[in-house]
């Protein structure tokens, strides 16, 4: 009898955890039809956004960049790259007349965690001191000769309200940055005067988004590139609208021709999200609650600790993981990586999993059937993020007209002579380990894009990947919008 009442005791617990699955598989599911208002509601977040400051959650916000690189640069650019978990230092030798970038160098580091959440001084000095060594160590001197002052192009990929190409105020931080000293600051300003306390001979030619330097790039690459596209640790697009769409900046802006809009799709609501309470208690526990609801179930920073929250659920409901591990109540404990190394895991008895379980939360022997749950819980939150990214990506298109449904929303006319129906190729540039390193991420992604679009129109859309977009896209802005526009002595 004991023998039995155990056994109906473990499956009841082994029902609890299926139950915890079963909920979250609810919570997240993303059919076409949901994927379909979500794209609608981006559209009309998108007009609102472009309507009046302050018109939506989505910040639509002006770059003043009315052209992208062509070709036609030359000279050495620098550039630095600051907003994900790295930080980059590039410079960037461009040869003009079609030659294209002749070559490039890319110093990447990690940003020590204590300059995320301390002064602007701070944070400054580190990014000029290591600016200044890469200098050195390429060979250039520009701290002495005033008549070879270098052009420098800043990433840096956080809302900014910009003033023209090279100004611009930090609105407010996100993905776990706080220096608070920073906001309503010029970002450029701030990292000029470190330059130069430096004695470096450099000028800030231009500040961008991370999204703004990658369609700078995927455009130099292919020129049918309208939109650009991040998932790293955070997320955000940019695309390329028509100026007299941003009505909320009418009369402001002279080109009658096209610039780039930051979205900051990271704050994107609506009430057709899939959002879960893990989801809510992940918002809650930010240091930017009620931010980013979109970027905070998609992107690299959060995904791994949504899986972290929906484990530890499991281990409170039942006992199966034996007392609550206490190293699965830390927050961020399980890294984004990891967690797709456990979703990847292709192993038949799952070693892989067993491995990262027992290394991150010190728990040991967690039955195949455990680990099989964990690996589908991987697979649910990550099939949501990344059927979300393609819901906002063909909101994009379908925003300038670009979804083959033939009427042209806003955005862009159709030159004399094509038929209205007609698709044209685009290409969306992307960057960011999720697609570019997380398979089962960029397979679902695509997968959905296609679903959405239907196969006949998703045939001309490419989803193209970027190297180093971010960085490399500043220095070719910086060169575009270099203050002489001619080729730098080299
Ligand atoms: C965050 C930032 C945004 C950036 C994105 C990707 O959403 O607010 O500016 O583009 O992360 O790095």
């Amino acid at each position: 009898a004991i023998l039995v009442s155990r056994r109906v005791k473990s499956r009841r617990k082994w029902n609890r955890v299926v139950g915890v699955l079963k909920e979250l598989e609810e919570g997240c599911s993303t059919p076409v039809g949901r994927l379909r208002q979500i794209v609608d509601a981006m559209v009309v977040e998108m007009h609102a956004g472009l309507a009046s400051e302050g018109g939506s959650k989505l910040k639509m916000l002006l770059t003043f960049i009315d052209k992208l690189p062509d070709g036609n640069e030359e000279g050495t650019y620098y550039a630095l790259d600051l907003g994900g978990t790295n930080f980059r230092v590039l410079r960037v030798q461009l040869g003009g007349k079609e030659s294209k970038i002749m070559g490039h160098k890319v110093e990447s580091q990690p940003i020590p965690q204590h300059l995320m959440t301390s002064t602007s001084e701070d944070l400054f000095d580190f990014i000029a001191s290591t600016l200044k060594e890469f200098v050195e160590r390429e060979g250039d001197d520009y701290t002495v000769q005033l008549d070879r002052r270098r052009e420098l192009g800043f990433t840096f990929s956080f809302p900014v309200k910009q003033l023209s190409v090279s100004s611009g105020v930090l609105i407010k931080w996100t993905k776990g940055f706080s220096i608070e000293d920073l906001v309503g600051k010029d970002v450029a300003e701030c990292l000029q005067q470190a330059l130069t306390k430096k004695g470096l001979h450099m000028r800030v030619a231009v500040l961008v988004n991370d999204t703004v330097g990658t369609l700078a790039v995927g455009h130099y690459d292919d020129d049918d590139t309208v939109a650009a596209v991040i998932i790293g640790t955070g997320t955000n697009a940019c695309y390329v609208e028509q100026t007299d769409a941003i009505i909320k900046c009418q009369g402001l802006l002279t080109n009658s021709g096209g610039m780039v809009v930051n979205m900051e799709w990271g704050n994107f609501w609506s009430s057709h999200l899939p959002r879960t309470s893990y989801d809510m208690d992940l918002d809650a526990d930010s240091p930017n609650p009620n931010d980013q609801a979109f970027e905070k179930m998609i992107s690299g920073m959060y995904l791994g600790d949504i899986v972290r929250r929906v484990i530890l659920r499991m281990a409170q409901e039942s006992d199966i993981l034996g007392d609550v591990p206490p190293r699965l109540t830390v927050p961020f404990i399980l890294s984004t990586p990891l967690m797709a190394a456990m979703h990847e895991d292709e192993s038949s008895d799952l070693t892989e999993v067993s491995r990262i379980l027992k290394d991150t939360f010190e728990i040991d022997d967690v039955p195949l059937k455990g680990r099989k749950v964990i690996v589908r819980v991987c697979d649910v939150v990550t099939r949501r993020a990344a059927r979300l990214v393609a819901a906002g990506i063909v909101g994009i298109l379908k925003k300038i007209g670009r979804d083959g449904s033939g009427g042209v929303t806003g955005g862009r006319s159709k030159s004399i002579g094509e038929p209205s129906n007609k698709v044209r190729r685009t290409v969306v540039a992307i960057e960011g380990s999720l697609y570019s390193s997380y398979n089962m991420f960029r397979e679902y992604l695509n997968e959905a894009v296609a679903e959405i679009l239907g196969e006949e129109v998703a045939q001309h859309v490419v989803l193209k990947v970027t190297e180093d977009g971010p960085g490399i896209g500043a220095a070719l802005l910086a060169a575009a919008y270099s203050s002489s526009n001619v080729a730098s002595d080299n």
